[in-house]
């Protein structure tokens, strides 16, 4: 049984739940929030405790993994503590703000040996692992193009919570918080970005971060993908097409669990479109967002195969938003991998 310390109860209220879902796996054991009445609102039947100070995650023996679902400016310092006591991290995205800051987990999990587990809970649902085994099994052929949509609506009473809108608060706007998605399912499908250029600007809400953005990248392998980004959108929807050689997939347009809803799956041959519908029916069924997220993160913590989200691909999310941000500020066209010589090493903050 892996016990686990939710720190944090806005997102950590659904970390919760999927943890519910798992009891064979996990067991809450504390749930930490500054604010206790916020804290406490989580409790309900179950057993755990409840506190307000992190040290006392840090101090309990018992507990394996810290799930950090923080403001993004404490998931670094959070995250350094926590590997440092032994205990394993889930950490709400972003994992970290800077290139340095990267270096610096990745060289604490290796010195104390323990596992930091980034959020991406999208990439997990039916139609993901559909898809996943469509690419797998060398049916959908080399990448060819891609397009996202994050389309979502964030008014004023989304911005009233003080670190979200802020630089030092929330480190970044749409495409770091909210198109983080989407960007880790172009990767995740299509492989590294070699090159990103693009557009960002605030057109929404009076914030300090960019709410819009038109991006392009190129990818190791030729393929090409854009993203279209606002949060003034009508409603929230995410949508998501995956052109290959000889398949097309198109996502739901479900905003927040892509795998919630079924994809359609268009082989480029019509005559191939039998052997598609039968490797998607053949797909063993996986479970949807956070409960798949946690689900392969058990199978990682007992050796066993698994496709839990890793560190290093945290360290790709925080290159691309780098890299992103230097080509919206420049106008340039950046390539990837960034090294320790780059002006955005550091961070990115203005
Ligand atoms: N994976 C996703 O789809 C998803 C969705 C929403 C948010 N998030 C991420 O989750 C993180 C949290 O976002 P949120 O919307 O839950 O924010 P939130 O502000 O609603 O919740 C954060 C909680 O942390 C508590 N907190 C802040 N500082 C603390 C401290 N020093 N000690 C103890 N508690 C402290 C606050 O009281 C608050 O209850 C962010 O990084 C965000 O990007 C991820």
């Amino acid at each position: 049984m892996i016990r686990v310390a939710i720190l944090g109860a806005g997102i950590g209220r659904e970390h919760l739940n999927a943890y519910r879902l798992l009891p064979e796996a996990f067991s809450v054991v504390l749930i930490v929030d500054q604010d206790e009445n916020r804290a406490m609102s989580l409790k309900e039947s179950d057993g755990f405790l409840v506190s307000t100070d992190i040290s006392d995650a840090l101090r309990d023996p018992s507990i394996d993994i810290m799930d950090i679902c923080l403001p993004p400016h404490l998931h670094v310092p959070v995250a350094l503590k926590a590997l440092v006591s032994g205990k394993h991290v889930i950490c709400e995205k972003p994992i970290a703000t800077s290139l340095r800051d990267v270096d610096q987990l990745e060289a604490a999990a290796a010195k104390h040996r323990r596992n930091l587990y980034p959020v991406f809970q999208y990439r997990f649902g039916p139609p993901l692992a559909q898809l996943r085994r469509l690419i797998d099994e060398g049916f959908a052929g080399h990448p060819q193009i891609a397009t996202v949509e994050t389309h979502w609506s964030r008014d004023a009473a989304y911005y009233a919570v003080p670190w979200r809108g802020t630089w030092t608060g929330e480190q970044g706007g749409a495409i770091l918080s909210h198109a983080i998605h989407a960007h880790d399912l172009i990767t995740h499908f299509m492989g590294p970005v070699s090159a990103v250029s693009g557009f960002a600007t605030t057109r929404v809400n009076p914030i300090e971060t960019e709410d819009c953005a038109a991006l392009s990248f190129e990818m190791e392998n030729g393929a090409l993908a854009t993203s279209n980004i606002t949060l003034g959108a009508a409603g929230n929807e995410t949508r998501l097409r995956f052109v290959f050689e000889n398949l097309t997939a198109t996502s739901s347009t479900a905003p927040y669990a892509p795998g919630m809803q079924p994809w359609v799956f268009e082989a480029r041959s019509p005559g191939k479109q039998p052997v598609v519908d039968q490797i998607v029916a053949e797909t063993p069924p996986e479970d949807t967002g956070f409960k798949g997220f946690l689900t392969e993160v058990a199978k990682n913590m007992s050796d066993a195969p698994n496709n839990a989200v890793t560190l290093q691909d945290g360290a790709a999310s925080v290159m691309l938003v780098t890299a992103i941000y230097d080509a919206v500020r420049t106008g340039a066209r950046v390539t990837l991998p960034l090294d320790a010589q780059h002006p955005l090493y550091k961070g990115w903050l203005p």
